[in-house]
């Protein structure tokens, strides 16, 4: 049984993994046998993170880039091919909130929130996708929902537009990669306490809502993603394809 989910011999790489889910994740997946490749925009917070996971044994490496840069993706993925990382696993994780009614939002934010949170997972596969291909090996790509891949909220469109975005991106990546042996699923997480959601934790009436909205009558922990990331990412999922999980608590089964 252990075997279905083991990552040994596995690289992934996890975008926006310095902090919050993202490096719970890497975590995660390191635990489960994976070498990990974390990412961030800053230099000096990917290193601390992977100095985090080397000082629990635990086999990790950085590079900081942004997602939204093609050249800066393409060159990554290019020094990787030079040194010999392969990447196995990606998970497209990295995103930003940017909260202002639509009436007021100005094209400049939106395309900003658009690219980090949908375009980027397009520019980061792609690399990914083409070194599977040509390998043969297959491969994994679980890219970052949301609730709102289903469910609109005022002062979030963009964002609910990008995470919407997101799920069909996963299944036209499952319709184009699944022949090549890459299953491309997703995750929906429900309200996780990061440092993304800091002024929703912070708002009363906003906590009280989660608390007694939610089927859980709590808010998530990033380490609660682990289970469906390492479940996606190993031989357990092999005929799972373009689907999104949602871990949520059961928020999206309930009005
Ligand atoms: N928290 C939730 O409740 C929740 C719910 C549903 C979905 N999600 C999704 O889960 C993912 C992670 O969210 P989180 O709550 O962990 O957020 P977070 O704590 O704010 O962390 C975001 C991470 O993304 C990185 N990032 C942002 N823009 C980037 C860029 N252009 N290039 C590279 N890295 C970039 C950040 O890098 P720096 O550290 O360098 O800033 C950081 O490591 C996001 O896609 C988010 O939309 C979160």
């Amino acid at each position: 049984m252990t075997q279905l989910f083991d990552l040994s011999g596995r690289t992934a790489l996890i975008t926006g993994s310095a902090r919050g889910i993202g490096f719970a994740l890497a975590e995660g997946l390191a635990d489960a046998g994976a070498g990990v490749v974390l990412n961030g925009t800053r230099a000096d917070t990917v290193a601390e993170a992977v100095e985090r996971l080397r000082a629990k044994g635990l086999n990790a490496q950085g590079r900081a880039f942004d997602v939204t840069d093609e050249a800066a993706v393409a060159e990554a993925f290019a020094q990787w091919d030079k040194d010999g990382v392969q990447v196995d696993i990606l998970i497209n994780n990295a995103g930003i909130q940017f909260r202002k009614p639509l009436v007021d939002l100005e094209l400049r934010d939106w395309q900003r929130v658009i690219d980090t949170n949908l375009t980027s997972a397009f520019i980061v596969a792609k690399q990914a996708a083409r070194r599977m291909i040509a390998r043969g090996t297959g491969g994994k790509i679980i890219n970052m929902g949301s609730l709102t891949s289903e469910a609109g909220r005022a002062t979030v469109g963009a964002y609910t537009a990008a995470k919407g975005g997101i799920k069909m991106l996963t299944r036209a990546m499952s319709a184009e990669w699944g022949g090549a042996n890459i299953q491309a699923n997703a995750i929906g997480p429900g309200y996780i306490l990061t440092d993304m959601n800091k002024p929703l934790i912070e708002n009363a009436a906003f906590d009280a809502w989660v608390k007694s909205g939610n089927p859980s009558q709590r808010w998530g922990k990033p380490e609660e993603l682990v289970g469906t990331a390492v479940y996606l990412a190993s031989p357990a999922s092999s005929y799972v394809n373009g689907q999104i999980i949602y871990v949520d608590g059961g928020w999206l089964a309930v009005l």
